[in-house]
């Protein structure tokens, strides 16, 4: 497994394989994997095979977290990320420096962004106003240095995952982009890097999610439910976990994201919950 952290070296070995006609799999992580990373980056391999290449990113993305976030805590573990890359059979893991990403040359920082207007306005986007600029811009370079041909992400974060097909579909970008299902901790927990900073007590009360993403479900196996009155219900069914504090619920048509008046069978359904300062998301189609 080679190690690159200079963009201009991981370009170089792409467009090497590219000329050489092997097939490149990307999976983009922010580190301190888990097995929910992990079953991405299988996914890759199985697409691109023996013969392809795959390459894994771990870069946590100052541009993507707002001034009052957890950049600066955000939880790192590189040995233990390349111990389990390596045992995954990845083939290239780049590590590119905040310098290499984004240089700041004297009198000429970096200027540019990529923004997705639309499905990036609501949900995540309106909680982290300048989040999914930051996504989309590190993105678009990640896939401009490592040029893949099939790119992996989580199912968990679904929004994330509509704004990139958007901005794929809409810049030409010649790859195809897989979403691959959520892993969870054995109580239905999704697994997240951000769960480390749950204390036990929070961690407990965590499930809650996923619990009321199942609530949400069998409230609309059998008949549509209005989203008002749904929202209503579950906001009552996660306050009753003491230390949950409801950032929002929505009710959306997976496609467009628009939110929807009436909830049935195949709405998605999205939700965010603050543990003490953490915030943790979840996601399902009812
Ligand atoms: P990160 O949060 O590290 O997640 C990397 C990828 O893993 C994303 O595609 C995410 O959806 C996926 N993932 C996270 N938890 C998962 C789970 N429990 N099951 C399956 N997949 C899961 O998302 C980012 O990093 C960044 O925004 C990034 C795309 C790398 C751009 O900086």
């Amino acid at each position: 497994m080679q190690i690159v952290s200079s963009s201009a070296a991981m370009q170089r070995l792409a467009r090497k394989w590219q000329r050489a006609g092997t097939h490149i799999g990307f999976v983009p992580t922010m580190g301190y994997l888990h097995a929910g990373h992990l079953s991405l980056v299988q996914r890759a391999r199985l697409v691109v095979g023996k013969a392809g290449k795959v390459v894994a990113s771990i870069y946590v993305n100052p541009t993507q977290f707002a001034p009052t976030e957890d950049l600066a805590k955000y939880p790192r573990d590189l040995k233990r990320d390349l111990k389990s890359l390596r045992e995954l059979g990845v083939d290239v893991v780049f590590t590119p420096s905040d310098g290499e990403m984004y240089p700041h040359q004297a009198g000429s920082g970096y200027s540019t962004y990529i923004v997705e207007e639309n499905l990036s306005q609501s949900m995540e986007g309106a909680a982290r106003p300048t989040h999914f600029r930051g996504v989309t811009t590190v993105v678009a370079k990640l896939f401009n240095l490592v040029l893949p041909d099939v790119a992996v992400f989580g199912q968990k974060d679904f929004q994330q995952a509509a704004v990139i097909k958007r901005m794929v579909a809409d810049l030409n970008f010649p790859v195809r982009i897989i979403v691959a299902p959520t892993l969870r901790e054995r109580d239905g927990l999704a697994m997240s890097s951000r769960n480390k900073y749950l204390d036990p007590e929070q961690r407990a009360q965590a499930v809650i999610l996923y619990h009321a993403l199942q609530a949400a479900r069998m409230a609309v196996t059998k008949q549509s439910i209005s989203a008002e009155r749904l929202h209503a219900d579950l906001k009552e069914f996660i306050t009753a976990a003491p230390l949950a504090r409801l950032d929002y619920v929505s009710f959306f048509d997976p496609e467009t994201l628009e939110p929807v008046k009436q909830v049935a069978a195949g709405t998605q359904m999205a939700l965010a919950v603050f543990f003490g300062k953490t915030r943790l998301i979840d996601n399902a189609q009812l």
